[in-house]
């Protein structure tokens, strides 16, 4: 099926860049020019009036809208839509000056300073009746405008103190959010296995979380703090909604950042966006960067299962970082392409215009201190600009994985919390759940990336590394999963702990135990250098060979799985350490082992040709390539991209592909430059 645009009033790819005309008020003559180069730059969205609250209401109450309502129109009258932002990310000074609870309080108890932005609090009463009262009126005033495209609520909330905040009012709403959570104190203490080191709360006025030794409490501090955001977002939401019901909203996400756990907050947006700054020139390489991209781009699209938008980019260079090295010709329109490929509708920028002072003003942007566009950056945005209009026929289209691999917000922070157990380095669960979904990428075979509270009812292959944390629900769906006929893949530090991060009685994999068909009696943790190998013998999927082991080795026992490889050194030598257990109609695979990347490449490569996983491209992919592919069910687009720094032949198979941006018939053999990529359109005939 296609999904429907973000909006009717502009059906095609998004092109743009968040725009900040209020920095340029002293210069108006700049703002037309700003307009003359969007159309040269074949930009058609600006997201306007992100930081402008101080601008906008400069004192309390009085209103200044006149600048925003120029721009607006000069917009308008050029065909440039807008994404209108509701300027809840930066507190005016005045107000912070006068109602000092809108400034966060850190886990020492002071307030802060008013200063940077992303920094109100979520709770204060004041800082919400001020920002209802000022969406209200945007709503109001430009609800009707031509220009208005959708709603940008906020801008990546969060902030330096990841959205925390530790004054009454958040204290006050978190245990209340406690109390309807488990009811009592008693449960409380239950839950957080509080009589350790003397824990017990013998009242909720004691209840506060800066307490490290609490695993329970300061994950439902981090579910707070998530909850409490996403309410904050609601409440703006409601507001522009109730004036303006018709007119989408999305809010910034920022991929898979600890920040905020973004499933809980994407069910209330319209049309998910995010932002994406890959490291492109960093020494791990091109090819790793775009996995890693390629993961986040996953992650957005499964949120909703439908395109989504990329909302910020870098167009050149990123700010604030070691080394900030220019993106090299070509990577900007392969890095699009890729956005494309993987679900957006857009390639927007952090931003149009260079800021001539402050923290960001060597960012990246289409328009640089020179003013004009004759810069090669300016030149390869306009490029995009074209080739999106040539990409119009993929819009509302999707990806329609057989594959998920799970990445979950409480699994990692629970991870990254658990001392002693699992050693306290090298746990490094994003780069584990990385390591098995290149597999998948690096053979052009579309994924979803789920989270445990996700439908898998679609899919044939379910991949979940190191599910530490699992909840009741959560077991039984994947369970029901395997039995209905569906293949799981998890690992060592699975079924761990429970929802309050109590281990489970009876030890690892926990509620996995009858669905894997072993138990785990111990999990061994090495040093660099100590010997391990994973050995595999005969088995139905055909994959041979022995593979180093890293950082951890299950010892198990099978109570009904098949053992498939062994180790191959310590005193559990001979012992099983992948294995695969029939359960229902389905089978549930388990690896005991972290092993060298390789295993992961070889295994489920063996495992997607036994399950004849459909690839995007019949056959092996070279190096650094990948294939991905979006479909209305009928058409399908492919899109083939090469990340590496050599060129590479990728032999796209019997069936007629067309080249979206040229409108020709391409070959069956194609080159592919270094870094660049080709969108294709795939007949369903036969040659
Ligand atoms: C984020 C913000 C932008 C800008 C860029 C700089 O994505 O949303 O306002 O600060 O980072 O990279
Ligand atoms: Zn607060």
């Amino acid at each position: 099926m296609r999904y429907p645009p973000v909006s009717p009033r502009f059906p095609h790819m998004l092109h743009g860049a968040d725009y900040n005309p209020e920095q340029w008020l002293d210069t108006p003559e700049v703002w037309d020019e700003d307009v003359r180069l969007m159309a040269e730059a074949h930009c058609n969205v600006m997201t306007v009036g992100i930081f402008s609250w101080a601008l906008l209401e400069p004192e309390e109450g009085r209103y200044t809208f006149g600048w925003l309502d120029a721009i607006m129109d000069k917009l308008a009258a050029k065909g440039v839509y807008a994404a209108l932002a509701t300027p809840s990310s930066a507190k005016p000074a005045w107000m912070s000056r006068k109602y000092p609870e809108i400034r966060r309080v850190l886990p020492d108890g002071r307030r802060e300073q008013h200063h940077w932005r992303h920094n109100n609090c979520y709770s204060s009463p004041v800082y919400r009746e001020k920002i209802a009262r000022m969406d209200t009126q945007l709503a109001e005033r430009y609800g009707k405008h031509p220009a208005l495209l959708l709603w940008h609520i906020g801008n990546e909330y969060g902030g330096p103190t990841a959205g925390e905040c530790h004054c009454d009012h958040c204290y006050g709403r978190f245990r209340a959010w406690l109390r309807e959570r488990y009811g009592s104190l008693d449960a409380v203490n239950r839950a957080w296995w509080t009589g350790f080191w003397g824990n017990t709360f013998t009242d909720w006025d004691q209840i506060e979380p800066v307490n490290r030794a609490l695993h329970g409490l300061m994950l439902d501090w981090k579910r707070f703090t998530t909850w409490n955001m996403v309410d904050f977002i609601v409440h703006e939401i409601r507001t522009v909604k109730a004036v303006t019901p018709d007119v989408p909203v999305t809010n910034n996400t920022m991929g898979i950042s600890p920040v905020c756990d973004y499933w809980k907050l994407t069910p209330h947006l319209d049309v998910v966006s995010h932002n994406a700054y890959p490291e492109w020139g960093h020494p791990r390489g091109d090819v790793e960067i775009a996995v890693e991209t390629a993961f986040v781009h996953d992650l957005v699209r499964t949120h909703k299962r439908r395109p989504f938008l990329l909302m910020e980019c870098t167009p050149s260079l990123p700010n604030n970082r070691d080394v900030a090295p220019s993106k090299r010709p070509g990577v900007h329109k392969l890095a699009s392409l890729q956005a494309v490929a993987h679900g957006s509708d857009s390639v927007q920028y952090f931003q149009w215009r260079q800021s001539r002072g402050a923290f960001e003003k060597f960012h990246g942007a289409v328009v640089t201190h020179h003013g004009h566009g004759n810069t090669r950056v300016f030149r390869e945005v306009a490029e995009v600009g074209r080739m999106l209009e040539r990409l119009d026929p993929v819009v509302g289209t999707c990806v329609e994985p057989e594959v998920a691999v799970l990445f979950d917000w409480d699994c990692r922070r629970a991870v990254e919390m658990a001392s002693g157990g699992p050693g306290n380095a090298n746990k490094n669960y994003e780069a584990t759940v990385r390591d098995h979904y290149r597999a998948f990428w690096s053979r052009g075979i579309p994924t979803d990336v789920v989270n445990t509270e996700c439908d898998l009812t679609s899919y044939r292959l379910l991949v979940a590394p190191m599910l530490y944390l699992l909840t009741d629900p959560a077991a039984r769906r994947v369970a029901e999963f395997v039995r209905n006929g569906g293949t799981l893949v998890t690992t060592y530090l699975s079924g761990i702990v429970n929802e309050s991060d109590l281990c489970f009685r009876g030890g690892a994999p926990g509620p996995l135990r009858e669905v894997a068909g072993l138990w785990v009696e111990e999990t061994d943790n090495f040093h660099p250098g100590r010997k391990q190998s994973v050995r595999v013998g005969a088995n139905e999927i055909g994959i041979s060979g022995e593979y180093a082991v890293e950082h951890f080795a299950d010892v198990i026992h099978l109570t009904g799985a098949s053992s498939v490889a062994t180790y191959g050194h310590e005193f559990y030598a001979g012992s099983p350490a992948l294995t695969v257990n029939r359960f229902g109609k389905g089978s549930a695979w388990y690896m005991a082992a972290r092993c060298e990347s390789r295993f992961q490449h070889d295994f489920y490569g063996a495992l997607a040709r036994s399950m004849r996983l459909r690839q995007v491209i019949e056959g092996e992919l070279p190096h650094g390539v990948t294939a991905q592919m979006r479909t209305d069910g009928e058409r399908e687009y492919v899109f083939v991209l090469n990340f590496d720094g050599e060129p590479h032949t990728v032999n796209l198979g019997e069936r007629l592909h067309g080249n979206l941006e040229t409108g020709e018939e391409t070959p069956r053999e194609v080159v592919l430059p270094p870094s660049s990529g080709l969108a294709l359109e795939r007949g369903c005939r036969n040659r």
